[in-house]
Order: C-alpha cells, then sequence, then structure tokens
C-alpha cells in the first residue's frame, strides 16, 4: 500500500473514533487562550495516528499539532530541521476542537506528507459527511474517489468565501479587518471552524476563496496540496508562494486571487 493509501485509511480510523465520542464526556483544557481548547480525543487522536505512521515507516518523522514542537523560535528551529527530512508527516489529529466540544459538525483529520519541503500528499477526512478529501502530486484532487477541480467563478461578488478567527488575538484582530473590507464586496463569507475542511471546499470548488491569518503548518499542508492539484492559488496574504512555514494564507480558486490580496493587510505579514 503506498504512502496516501495508509494515510486514508488511517485518517477514515481517526475520524470514526472522534465521532464514536461526539457528545460523550471528555476532558477538555485551554492551551494559549479560552480560544484555544484541547480535549483527550485530540490527544488520543494524534497518538493513534502517530502510532499508525511509526509502525509502517519507523524511518520517517512525525510532527503533530499536540506532541508539539516547542513554540516561537524553538518551533521554527524544529520545522526548519524537519522540513529538510526525506519525509515528514504532518498531522493536525482534530482540527475543528471547537465544533467538536459544543457537539457540531465540522471537524476534521488533516494529515500531510512532505518530502524535503515539497507538498506530495494530502488527506482530510470529515466523520461527520464521510467526506474524504485526498490528493497527490501531480495525480489530481478527489473527494470519495470523484474528481474534484476549483470553482470557475472570477467576480469577487459572485464568489462565496471563508475564513477563521485564529487563537492569536492579534492575528483574529487583522483577520476581522479583512473581513470588514471583504463583507461589501463578495457574495457572503462563512466561518466553518475547520480551517482544513474550509480549504478542501475551496479545492472542490463550494468556496471560490478562504483567507487566515496566524494557522500552523498543520492546520494548511494536507489542504493546501489539495487546491494545488485541483487548479487553484495559495500564497501567503502578501501574495508569496506558500511554504510549511506560512501562517498567513490566501488560498483561492485562482481567478479571485489578486482581489483577494488587495483585501489583505499588511500589518502582520511575517
Ligand atoms: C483551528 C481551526 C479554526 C481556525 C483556527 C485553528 P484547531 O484549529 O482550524 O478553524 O480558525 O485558527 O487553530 O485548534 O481546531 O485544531
Ligand atoms: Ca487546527
Ligand atoms: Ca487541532
Amino acid at each position: 500500500m503506498n504512502h496516501l493509501e495508509i494515510a486514508k485509511r488511517i485518517a477514515r480510523d481517526a475520524g470514526a473514533m472522534i465521532k464514536s465520542r461526539l457528545g460523550t464526556s471528555y476532558v477538555t483544557d485551554e492551551k494559549s487562550s479560552s480560544f484555544d481548547l484541547v480535549t483527550e480525543i485530540d490527544r488520543a487522536s494524534e497518538l493513534m495516528i502517530r502510532q499508525r505512521i511509526e509502525e509502517q515507516y519507523p524511518e520517517h518523522t512525525f510532527l503533530g499539532e499536540e506532541e508539539s514542537f516547542g513554540s516561537g523560535e524553538r518551533f521554527v528551529g524544529r520545522l526548519e530541521q524537519a522540513s529538510a527530512e526525506p519525509f515528514l508527516w504532518i498531522v493536525d489529529p482534530i482540527d475543528g476542537t471547537s465544533n467538536f466540544v459544543h457537539n457540531m459538525p465540522g471537524f476534521t483529520v488533516s494529515i500531510a506528507l512532505a518530502c524535503r519541503g515539497e507538498l506530495t500528499a494530502g488527506v482530510i477526512y470529515d466523520p461527520c459527511s464521510d467526506e474524504m478529501y485526498w490528493a497527490a502530486k501531480g495525480q489530481g484532487a478527489f473527494v470519495n474517489g470523484k474528481r474534484i477541480s476549483v470553482s470557475n467563478v472570477d467576480r469577487l461578488e459572485q464568489t462565496l468565501l471563508g475564513t477563521g478567527f485564529p487563537t492569536d488575538e492579534r492575528a483574529r484582530a487583522v483577520g476581522v479587518e479583512c473581513l470588514g473590507e471583504l463583507s461589501g464586496k463578495c457574495r457572503s463569507i462563512r466561518s466553518l471552524g475547520s480551517a482544513a475542511l474550509q480549504l478542501a471546499y475551496v479545492a472542490s470548488g463550494k468556496l471560490g476563496a478562504y483567507w487566515e491569518y496566524g494557522l500552523n503548518v498543520w492546520d494548511t499542508a494536507a489542504g493546501v496540496i489539495l487546491i494545488q492539484e485541483a487548479g487553484g492559488t495559495v500564497t501567503d496574504t502578501a501574495g508569496r508562494p506558500f511554504d510549511l512555514f506560512t501562517k498567513n494564507i490566501v488560498a483561492s480558486n485562482g481567478f479571485v486571487h489578486q482581489p483577494m490580496l488587495a483585501c489583505m493587510q499588511p500589518t502582520i505579514h511575517a
């Protein structure tokens, strides 16, 4: 079985475990703030994914949100090292923990593989809709076996946008400024509570574009390769190409990318 098939199988099993605990009691902790939640299910999901990947590929490198590479400079240093590895698995064990905690659908498992810093495969599984999104470099993007592509809408006023409210307060404030800027210019704006799900929705043409400040590589990696393979464009908010260090993201069908960039705030272009 190849990397992609293994990732799909693991994401499906982790998703089923998470969904089986929806609405049950579990321990919830706040990380950096009351916006930033983690549950014992996030940790259990990451452990399961990590163990399954290590069983298959003991020599590969693993980067999961919860095991934490540390923060700040320590994180950047470790990511620099990891991004030089021939096989780096990048995992968000539950993307959309707030939805999960509030007993709502809209949480996903996100697994990506990068080879020396280049994304080669990505899987996003939504256990509530049973939608499995995947992409592999040069092979296209799919949902449940059906090829997907980005939308062909080329006017912002006909575009449905997605965004998120990041845990970092500064990033959240800048994102809200963009929301103010964009709200009169597009059809409408959704915030679905999972960055990975919204990136998958851009790849499948449901959303025309998505932006968010202050994300991490585990939120974005799988979604980015999906969009690239579905014909879309992903950059940072200053228009530079996406890489594993990108925190402020604009992802689109390509046609509305420039108008989106024009509405981004220059304040935290890292
Ligand atoms: C969060 C979700 C949310 C986004 C936040 C992320 P988590 O991830 O993707 O949609 O707005 O910025 O931190 O904490 O649920 O894995
Ligand atoms: Ca996340
Ligand atoms: Ca998470």
